[in-house]
This record gives C-alpha cells, sequence and structure tokens, in this order.
C-alpha cells in the first residue's frame, strides 16, 4: 500500500510517499527556518504564504525521487491539527485537491500521533507502550494499548519543553531554533546554577515549563542588573538537567504502573542528547522495556511521520 502524506502545520513544507506504513520512498522537507530566524520565531502568516508558495514544488519532487505514478498512491494522508491554522489549511487543500482529482482515498490524521508512528519506520511497536511527545508545540504522555489507540496521560499546563528551550536560549542571546543549540553547550557546561525540578514531586503525569523558564530569566535579569556574566554553557547545562529529569522521571512513573513493555520518544525534543542519554540509563534499570527514537531526521516536522500514521489510522478503520 503506497500512502502519500502531507504536512505544514508550522513551518516545514513536507511531502512523504511511503510503502506498507515503512518504506519510506520520498520524504521531501522544505524548512522555512531560514527565513523565520530574523524574527527570532515562526511569523504565522509568513509561513502560510512560504507554503502556498513552494507546496506545489515539494509534491513534485517526492513523486520524482519515490519514482512512483500518481495511479500508484492508495491513500492520501494530511495532518489537520494542531498547528497554525494558516498553515495547516495549505496542506489540507492540496492533499483534498490531488485526492479528489484522482478518485484517492483522503485521510486526516493528528500531528501528535504522527510524532509517534515516526518510530515504526524503524521498528515494530511493542504493546502497552508509554510515548512522550516532546515537541515546540507540545508536551504529552500518551498510553497506547494497541495501534492507533491513544490515552492521554498527561500534559504540559503551560510552556512546551521545545518552547521553553527556544525562549531560555533566545534570551541567552541565541539563534532560533535554540533548542539544538542549548542542548550543544550544555555538553560543555556543568550544572552550576540552582534551578526548580518543576512538579517532579507530584505522582501526576502534567508537566511544567513556565516555572523554570522564569528562573532562568530572573537568574539572566539579576546577573544583568549586577553587571555580572553569566555562564551561558553551565546555565545550559542547568536548565537542560531540569527539564529533562522531569521528563524521564514522569515517563518511567508511567512505564513502571501501566506495565509497559516499550517507551517511545517523539517530537522535535526526541532529538536531544541529554534527554536521550538519562532515557537510556533509567530504563536500562528497569527489566524488559524497549526503548525507542525516531531517527534524527523523522525527529522534526515531516510527511513521512503522516504517511505512517495514516496508513494505520485506514488500517484500524477499516478491520
Ligand atoms: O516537532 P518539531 O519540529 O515541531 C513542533 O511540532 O513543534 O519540534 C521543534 C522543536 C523546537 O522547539 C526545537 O528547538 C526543538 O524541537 N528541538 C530541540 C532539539 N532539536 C530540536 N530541543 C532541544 N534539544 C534538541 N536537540
Ligand atoms: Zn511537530
Amino acid at each position: 500500500m503506497l500512502v502519500l502524506g502531507v504536512e505544514t502545520s508550522c513551518d516545514e513544507t513536507s511531502v512523504a510517499i511511503v510503502r506498507d506504513g515503512r518504506e519510506v520512498l520520498a520524504n521531501i522537507v522544505y524548512s522555512q527556518i531560514g527565513i523565520h530566524k530574523k524574527f527570532g520565531g515562526v511569523v504565522p502568516e509568513v509561513a502560510s504564504r512560504e507554503h502556498v508558495a513552494k507546496i506545489t514544488l515539494v509534491f513534485e519532487e517526492a513523486f520524482k525521487k519515490a519514482n512512483v505514478k500518481v495511479e500508484d498512491i492508495d491513500l492520501v494522508a494530511v495532518t489537520h491539527h494542531p498547528g497554525l491554522i494558516g498553515s495547516l489549511i495549505v496542506g489540507i487543500n492540496a492533499a483534498k485537491t490531488f485526492a479528489l482529482t484522482h478518485g484517492i482515498k483522503y485521510l486526516e490524521v493528528d500531528h501528535i500521533k504522527g510524532h509517534i508512528y515516526a518510530n515504526y519506520i524503524q521498528e515494530d511497536l511493542v504493546f502497552p507502550l508509554i510515548a512522550l511527545v516532546v515537541s515546540g508545540g507540545h508536551t504529552e504522555l500518551v498510553l497506547m494499548r494497541d495501534h492507533y489507540r491513544f490515552e492521554l496521560l498527561g500534559e504540559t499546563l503551560d510552556d512546551a519543553v521545545g518552547e521553553a528551550y527556544d525562549k531560555v536560549g533566545r534570551v541567552m542571546g541565541l539563534a532560533y531554533p535554540a533548542g539544538p543549540i542549548v542542548d550543544k553547550l550544555a555538553h560543555t557546561g556543568k550544572v552550576s546554577y540552582k534551578l526548580p525540578y518543576v512538579y517532579l514531586d507530584k505522582e501526576d503525569y502534567n508537566f511544567s515549563f513556565s516555572g523554570l523558564k522564569s528562573a532562568v530569566l530572573n537568574i539572566i535579569n539579576t546577573a544583568n542588573m549586577k553587571g555580572e556574566e553569566i555562564n551561558v554553557a553551565d546555565l545550559c547545562a542547568s536548565f537542560q538537567e531540569s527539564a529533562v529529569r522531569v521528563l524521564v522521571d514522569k515517563t518511567i512513573l508511567a512505564a513502571k504502573n501501566y506495565k509497559a513493555k516499550q517507551i517511545i520518544v517523539a517530537g522535535g525534543v526526541a532529538a536531544n542528547k541529554g534527554l536521550r542519554n538519562l532515557m537510556k540509563s533509567e530504563v536500562e534499570k528497569l527489566e524488559n522495556v524497549r526503548l525507542s527514537f525516531p531517527d534524527f531526521q523523522y525527529c522534526t516536522d515531516n510527511a513521512a511521520m503522516i504517511a505512517v500514521a495514516g496508513y494505520f489510522k485506514n488500517k484500524t478503520q477499516s478491520n
């Protein structure tokens, strides 16, 4: 079964063609990051216009790369939620028009579920599993007892973890998106600033990152007022330690309580080395729990993950 996936929820215009939910024949990602960098974040209006300008080209490139014909496509899957409304509409219109014109089945897929299914490209999912979804817009713990069955256990009550990374980095003068830069610097610094582990003591699965973010901003403001230097690498290391510890401990708690056989991490922040390392060492302490991260190219937004999620949504609906 050949699925064409379309993703335009934020600042990546992407079209992919995936066979049987796993074999990625093409995954074209046109990133607008270079355009939004000068504004220090994604400008929704600019993002929508860029999607309009690039979507046709990205469709064409996907077919060229996959070397398949339009008639070979069995299903079109597109991200319909959540995301920037003006950006989502571009992908939805393109996908719907393409499907209708060629008489192909059309399905809409939730972006978060797409991030989770990015893991299937590398390996099978084993249930029950706990998925930690960490991105610029989301921080969620999801329980899956079977394919395409999702139970939300907890989520952030304020900022998403990627958003906190980006904001903290911005105040330190780092370029957008600051997450990967903070991650890199964290490995060159030491944990020397005292920062809170927000909600770590709570026996639930919700998160909060605005308090941690404010604590970092306070340290910077106080230093500025006193004319003191900030050790950026140490502050990155301290922030990363607090953020990642809460993410990992809550995931482990959920895995124990729901007797998970697998833990998967998904979304842009799944590329974070500090998160990968700590999660690995904590999961090793559990018995018979497999840990999976998507390949780096499938951590951030891409249409391949949407095609995979579409494949499973279609499969479970047809049963
Ligand atoms: O999944 P994604 O591409 O878009 C959303 O759905 O939000 O995630 C982008 C987010 C950005 O906030 C970016 O800073 C963060 O993922 N990110 C990272 C790393 N790589 C990307 N955050 C921390 N460490 C990283 N290595
Ligand atoms: Zn995303």
